[in-house]
């Protein structure tokens, strides 16, 4: 579904060079729960960017179900993001002054979709990410990690067929955190949803079933592991 191969951004900073990816491969298979760990810096951010069409390489291939992401225009990139690509940020990023129902339908709206079906999906979404008895509050009025339901109901509602968070867990506690990911899970397990996640906690990474590490905008680790399990692990029951 993902492919990506010798990719690399740079941003020129006056007269200095930003590598912020220096070349990476990689293939991302439809329904994979993968996690993208590595330090401040690294190019997790700018490499999810550009998985999910916000950003484009400077160089380097990125077909996206076989089309090819770097030839397209425009308009056709944010038809890409609309249908295709789910985006979950560490701090949610809700409309303040609207609520859950109305945040989440927005995206359908600019997909143009009609508003009863707008609705339907909205609250169907929601219900998912088990908001249902919320959905008429306001970001204030809910939890930080109801708020992120609702940043993951508004990512799902198009039924996208990627869904990328950036540090989703970043902002909450470990033990709503440690809910948001089961939530992601839930997802993975029962709608094959293929869902990439950013994370610095390797608890979170441990529960997704392949972690990638990138170093100075290079991928230096791609381990596969069973939910829970270390890669360690995995391999010691292999061989058993
Ligand atoms: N718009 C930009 N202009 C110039 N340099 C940038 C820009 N965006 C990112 N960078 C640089 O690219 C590198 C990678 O940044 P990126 O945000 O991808 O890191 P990250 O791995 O997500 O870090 P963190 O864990 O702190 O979020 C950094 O050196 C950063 O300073
Ligand atoms: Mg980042």
């Amino acid at each position: 579904m993902i492919d990506i191969s010798d990719v690399r951004k740079i941003y020129k900073m006056g007269d200095q060079e930003v590598r912020a990816l220096d070349g990476i491969d990689v293939h991302i298979g439809k329904g994979e729960l993968a996690a993208i760990m590595g330090p401040s810096g690294s190019g997790k951010s700018t490499l999810l960017a550009i998985l999910g069409c916000l950003d484009t390489p400077t160089s380097g291939s990125y077909k996206l179900d076989g089309l090819a992401v770097e030839k397209m225009t425009d308009n056709q990139l944010a038809d890409v993001r609309n249908k295709k690509i789910g985006f979950v940020f560490q701090q949610f990023m809700l409309l303040a002054r609207t609520s859950a129902l109305e945040n989440v339908m927005l995206p359908l709206t600019y997909a143009g979709i009609s508003g009863k079906e707008r609705r339907r999906r909205a609250e169907e979404a929601l219900e998912r990410v088990g908001l249902k008895d919320r959905m008429g509050h306001r970001p204030n009025e809910l939890s930080g990690g109801q708020q992120q339901r609702v940043a993951i109901a508004r990512a799902l509602a198009n039924s996208p067929a990627i869904l990328l968070a950036d540090e989703p867990t970043g902002a909450l506690d470990s033990k709503t955190g440690a809910d948001i990911m089961a939530l992601f899970r839930r997802l993975h397990d029962e709608f094959e949803q293929t869902v990439i996640i950013v994370t610095h906690d390797p608890g979170i990474a441990s529960q997704t079933n392949r972690t990638l590490r990138i170093a100075d905008g290079i991928i230096v680790g791609d381990d596969w592991h069973v939910n829970g399990l270390s890669p360690d692990s995995v391999g010691e029951i292999a061989s058993h």
